[in-house]
This record gives structure tokens, sequence and C-alpha cells, in this order.
């Protein structure tokens, strides 16, 4: 494993975003936090929820197209940027193996415990295969990738809608100065649909998602010495029609004051206040070609699942 992040490094960044988000006059935490282990689980399980369509209909789209992409890119490395348990990246993997290019893979994830378990699981299904998981932010660290030619980097899951805006544009920017010219990038993206589909798969029967919400504050209380009570926080997830995305909050259902020793921080919230967690954007094919072409990608490919739920767009560096 490479280590571009370590313990210090993480709390560093994690104090600056706590610090930030809840002195702001509207309180935000950063999606990247959910992830400590037990939150790489509820992501998984979430995963297998029967509201959650995104993963099912990824990957189904992705087992249908894995050898074009496997013939088109020709691959020698895949890279893969929040790569998680990377489950759905073996379709990609078995199909550039047998195209016989691929020598190594690469994924990277900020949560180092959960992706050295997948490397280790990796390692041992692919023998052949160089597998070097790599702990890192994604919107930090891609000049540091591993160098070489024909190489595809992977954003897979929907994912790049978890960035708003701003940071999707300069994600984008430092992928396209991290490769080199005919080089690729496949993204995963959801795409705009009814929200009679896309609320409930981020407010499920079950409460995975409200419990993965909530995950955040026992990171802050671990970390940092909090005294959230994450029983007194609701799961909200809202569609905003105008930025199509989904927005999970966290909504105070009392008035209270949450001490964080670790910061010598003593926040108040209102009885029915909200803090923002995480956006989920949902794109359009048109939108997300102009986003590529702004950052110097051109859109070459694009698969879909028949009801057109979930895209995934073969880029190349231009
Ligand atoms: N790609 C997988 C996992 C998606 S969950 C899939 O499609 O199912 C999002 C993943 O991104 C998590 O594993 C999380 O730890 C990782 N992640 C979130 N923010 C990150 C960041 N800034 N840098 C690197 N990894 C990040
Ligand atoms: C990782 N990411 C694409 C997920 C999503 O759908 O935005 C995270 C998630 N949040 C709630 N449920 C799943």
């Amino acid at each position: 494993m490479i280590k571009l992040l370590d313990d210090s490094d993480l709390d560093r960044s994690l104090r600056a975003d706590v610090q930030a988000g809840l002195t702001a006059p509207v309180k935000t935490l950063p999606p990247k936090w959910f992830y400590d282990n037990r939150g790489s689980e509820l992501f998984e399980e979430i995963t297998r929820l029967p509201e959650y369509y995104p993963t099912r209909t990824e990957r189904a789209v992705l087992a249908e197209a894995a050898p074009e992409i496997a013939r088109i890119t020709d691959a020698k490395t895949l890279v893969e940027l929040g790569s998680g348990s990377s489950e759905k990246t073996r379709l990609l993997l078995d199909a550039m193996l047998a195209r016989g290019t691929l020598g190594s893979f690469v994924p990277l994830d900020v949560s180092a415990t959960f992706l050295s378990s997948s490397v280790e699981t990796l390692i041992a299904e692919y023998p052949g295969l160089g597998v070097t998981g790599v702990v890192g932010d994604f919107a930090q660290h891609l000049g540091h990738l591993p160098d070489g030619d024909d190489r595809v980097v992977a954003f897979l899951g929907g994912t790049i809608g978890n960035l708003v805006p701003d940071e999707r544009a300069a994600f984008l920017t430092s992928l396209r100065q991290a490769l080199h010219p005919g080089e690729w990038l496949l993204l995963g993206a959801d795409l705009v649909k009814d929200p009679a589909v896309l609320v409930p798969a981020y407010d499920d029967a079950a409460g995975v998602t409200a419990a993965f919400n909530r995950n955040v504050l026992h990171v802050v209380n671990r970390a940092l010495g909090g005294d959230f009570d994450p029983s007194l926080f609701e799961h909200v997830a809202l569609w905003d029609p105008q930025r199509e995305w989904i927005e999970m909050r966290l909504r105070s259902t009392v008035a209270q004051r949450v001490r964080i020793a670790g910061l010598d921080l003593t926040v108040p919230f209102a009885e029915g206040e909200e803090m923002r967690t995480e956006i989920s954007a949902k794109f359009r094919r048109a939108g997300l070609a102009s986003e590529l072409g702004a950052a110097g990608f051109e859109l070459r490919h694009w698969w879909t699942d028949p009801r057109s739920w979930f895209g995934v767009t073969l880029a190349q560096a231009v």
C-alpha cells in the first residue's frame, strides 16, 4: 500500500472541515467523513437495499460494456478513485485481463482500513495482477497517480455527484492534468429521474441510509472528542429540482449545544436546524459532455440501462 495520507493528515483535515462546517451560518460536514470502517460497511449494505438502484444498475451496464471498454482502451493500468470494495470493478478487471493488456490495478481510497482489506481480497483473487492500494484523497492527490501509458481512470458509483459543482470542475481539471492525451476516464454517473425513485433510494425503509448519515457524528465524536448524541438528529433526504441533486441533512430534533473538546468548540443547534452532510447530484448526458469538455476531455462513448437510470461514460483526454 502507498500512503499519501497518514492519520495526522486526516486528523488535520477533519479538524479544519469540522471547524469551518460547524461554525458556518448554514452548517455542513463534507461526505468524505462518512467513510470510517463502519461507514464503508454501511455503504456496502446500502448497495444491497431494494430502494438503492445505482449499484445494481451500474453493474448491469458494466457487465454489458466491459469487453468493449477493454477493447477500446487496451488499458495497461487501471486506476480506480474512491474504490471502496471494487466489487463492480472486477467486471473491468476480468475483461481487461481477458484482452491480455492489463498489468496493474491501483485502487485509491481515503478509507484506509477498508481499502487494505479490499486489496488483500483482490490480491488473492487476481494472483497475476499487480495490485497496489493507495490511501489518498482524490481531491488532492491526482498528481501522484502512478505514471504510465494506456491508463484508464475509473470513477464509479456516481461518486462524482457527491462533489459540489466547483469541486467537480476542479477535480476534472486536475485529473486531466494528471493524464497524457489519449488516456481515459471511465465515469459512472447517476442520471436525473423521477423523484419517486430518487428519494427512497436515499431514505430507505430499513433505515440503513439514516445510520450511514448519522455515522458522521460518531466519526466526529471519536476523532475530536465530540459529544453528539446521534439519536437527537433525524435523517433528511430531499430532492432539489433546480440543482438536480439529492441533499442529505441531519436535523436537530431539540435545541442543544454540542461540545467538541478537541477543537475547544461549542456548537449551538436550534430545534429543527438542519446540517447538510451530502449532495448527490444527478446528471444528464449533455451536461456531462460539457463539463468534461470544459476540463479537456472528449466524451467518446456512452452506455446506459434500458430505463436510462445510470450512465457510464468513456471520455478521452485530448
Ligand atoms: N466506487 C465504489 C464505492 C463508492 S462509495 C462503488 O461504486 O460502489 C464512495 C467511496 O469513495 C468510499 O469508499 C469513500 O471512502 C471514498 N471517498 C470519498 N471521498 C473520498 C475522497 N475525497 N478521496 C478518496 N476517496 C474518497
Ligand atoms: C458514494 N455515493 C455515490 C453514494 C451516493 O449515492 O451518492 C453515497 C450515498 N449516500 C447515501 N446513500 C449512498
